[in-house]
């Protein structure tokens, strides 16, 4: 079973730092965004490999992920196998390539990757969002295992001004994931039954305040829909629409998480946060040496 990364994009909220390099390799600490998502992906039992749709004006992700081993040994040369581990083992993930150079929409970046799903269910995940704990897919896969293999998509509450931003889902709640005993409506852990789904709605159209977080898990039949998917919100081939299809021949469910569960990275804003909430919950070391680099400024700035 393969999990999908969409990481096409050009980056533009990013620019002008991402005139030369992707925004998939940002750095949070000492790992480029894209290998949180990548090992994230790897977490249910069963994913055994990762296709990141990538765009070929980024060949640096691809440099990233395959081995150097001249690189590594010149580390070990120089006393740094701590490193040149790290370096073996981010390069050595079970990562492939598929290719989208003209950007249509996330419908089309995930049909792009349809070889490398094969016949199976596959996870989609976005990659500007990542779970430092790894759990979300986890839990969709069992709330997945428990329905006959039926499609699930991550979900949560946002706010009703904020909805046009967003695919929303409509349905009732039928359950909790064991991991939320109670939990019901919209709080986290509660499981819903779709009944329809609709992307960037407006205000007043919205089925619901559940918004489409970035983590999917779809049954194949959906890279059949998105062959003859048209264009919707935004003049984008739209996942959502195609998932809207799916349901109409297929039941499918949603958990609702708490979005903060993970990290955005998709400002330089969020990006900046992210680096702070990664560094103030890593090692004791990294924790002190980030307190104390802020203090130096005689700037206690995180309180
Ligand atoms: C995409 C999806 C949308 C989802 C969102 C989450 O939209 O189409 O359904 O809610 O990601 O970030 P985009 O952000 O690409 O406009």
């Amino acid at each position: 079973m393969k999990a999908i990364i969409p990481a096409a994009g050009l980056g533009t909220r990013f620019l002008p730092a991402t005139r030369c390099m992707p925004k998939e390799l940002l750095p949070v600490l000492d790992k480029p965004v894209i290998q949180y998502v990548v090992e994230e992906a790897l977490e249910p039992a069963g994913v055994d490999g990762v296709c990141i749709i990538n765009s070929h004006e980024k060949p640096q992700i691809e440099e990233y992920f395959s081995v150097d081993e001249a690189f590594e040994k010149m580390l070990a040369s120089r006393g740094k196998d701590a490193l040149a581990a790290k370096v073996h083992e981010a390069a050595s993930l079970p990562v492939t390539f598929a290719y989208q150079d003209d950007p249509k929409g996330l419908g089309h970046a995930v049909l792009c990757g349809a070889e490398a799903a094969g016949d199976e269910p596959f996870f989609v995940l976005l990659g500007d969002y990542f779970v430092p704990d790894r759990k979300m897919c986890v839990r969709m896969a069992d709330v997945s295992a428990a329905h006959g293999g039926a499609s699930v998509i991550a979900v949560a509450p946002v706010p009703e001004d904020q909805v046009s931003r967003y695919g929303i889902v409509a349905g009732e709640c039928i359950g909790a994931h064991a991991d939320y005993p109670g939990a019901t409506g919209e709080e986290e852990g509660a499981i819903w039954k779709l009944s329809g789904l609709v992307e960037k709605p407006k205000r007043e159209e919205a089925p619901s305040h559940l918004f489409i977080v970035g983590r999917y898990l779809l049954t194949p039949r959906v890279m059949e829909l998105l062959k003859t998917q048209t264009p919707g919100a935004g003049g984008e081939i739209q996942l959502t629409d195609s998932l809207q299809r799916l349901l109409e021949e297929e039941e499918m469910y949603a958990l609702v998480v708490d979005p903060d569960e993970g990290c955005d990275t998709g400002t330089p804003a969020a990006w900046a946060a992210t680096n702070a909430r990664m560094a103030l919950s890593a090692d004791p070391a990294t924790v002190a040496a980030f307190n104390e680099a802020l203090g130096r400024d005689g700037r206690d700035l995180l309180g």
